[in-house]
């Protein structure tokens, strides 16, 4: 089996993030509750697009790209991300936007537009479309370029979790639960084939921001990047556990996220987002409501990111 040493890396975040106990959380919801900021990544203001794109962009200065293309919603914080990265990196982003949603300058859009990244809206439900246009444009630039699929999520994207799994064994906390957003995936199948490598007897919990065959997308996931480590792991679907959360739709507030965000706020004084981990984490309070923890379970929230939607998306009701 490879290393994740074996593989290329950008070095573009602060790494370890830090892991610690909520105490008013834990106290709260009667079992022992973590936190995992990988908010606090070091990059814009932080995410779990990082690690994956420590992976992908070392590929891309490795095939001399001078431009990186990627995609997402009109508000990604993954889009957001690749521009800082690759600006950081010495090469200019171009952002095919799905043109859905806050189109207006605000939170990620104006992080974007500080960052001078180049962002184009593209009015369709399909991303294959949008891949088609990167290739279009990409020929006409007449420069080497780099596409960076929906979330950073391919199998050398999800590396960037495995990883993370790995970071997580050397904090010093042996864990029962890891719950994390699920949206294109890569961040749930990392973590749950890292478990399987570096955590073992935690299961991970991927929480679905929006509609989708999860169950396969990660399934796939962690297959790809366990034959990309040449693991011969055999994967499952007992390996994780999906559960459906997105409220109303992608990136539509729901009741249940924005009362965990204030939950979380007032106990903590950490800000969670309306789009993905105040869904993700009032998932977290819905199994504790139903008994899925024990007294003694150590539960692990990975706190994702997002917080550009916090000033896009409207989350105050
Ligand atoms: C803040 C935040 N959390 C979680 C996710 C979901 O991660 P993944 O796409 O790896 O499933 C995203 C994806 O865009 C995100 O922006």
């Amino acid at each position: 089996m490879k290393k994740l040493s074996d593989f290329k890396k950008a070095s573009l975040g602060v790494f370890p993030t830090p892991l610690y106990k909520l105490e008013n959380v834990s106290a709260a919801l009667k079992t022992n509750v973590y936190i995992k900021r990988d908010d606090l990544s070091g990059v814009g203001l932080g995410g779990n697009k990082v690690r994956k794109l420590e992976y992908l962009l070392a590929e891309a200065k490795d095939l001399g790209a001078k431009v990186v293309f990627t995609t997402g919603g009109a508000q990604s914080n993954h889009a957001m991300l690749t521009a800082a990265c690759a600006g950081k990196l010495g090469m200019k982003a171009v952002l095919i936007l799905k043109e859905r949603g806050v189109t207006a300058p605000l939170g990620n859009l104006l992080l974007e537009r500080i960052m001078g990244a180049e962002v184009i809206f593209n009015d369709t439900d399909d991303f294959n479309e949008i891949y088609a246009q990167m290739d279009e444009i990409g020929k006409k630039l007449g420069e080497p370029y780099y596409k960076i699929p929906l979330g950073g999520s391919n199998a050398l994207g999800t590396l960037g979790y495995v990883a993370c799994a790995e970071e997580i064994s050397k904090q010093g906390v042996i864990f029962d639960h890891i719950v994390c957003a699920e949206g294109s995936g890569g961040t749930a199948a990392g973590l749950a084939l890292g478990a399987k490598l570096f955590l073992p007897g935690a299961r991970v919990h991927g929480m679905t921001v929006s509609e989708g065959d999860f169950e396969n997308t990660t399934l796939t996931l962690m297959r790809e990047t366990a034959a990309l480590l040449e693991s011969g792991i055999n994967i499952s679907a007992n390996d994780f556990d999906i559960k459906e959360n997105y409220g109303p739709g992608y990136a539509v507030p729901s009741e249940e996220g924005n009362a965990a965000m204030r939950f979380l706020a007032e106990k903590e004084g950490i800000f969670l987002d309306p789009v993905y981990t105040g869904k993700a984490f009032a998932g977290l309070l819905k199994m504790a409501r139903e008994g899925a923890f024990k007294e003694s379970d150590k539960v692990l929230f990975v706190h994702t990111g997002g917080a550009g939607g916090i000033f896009a998306v409207s989350s105050a009701d």
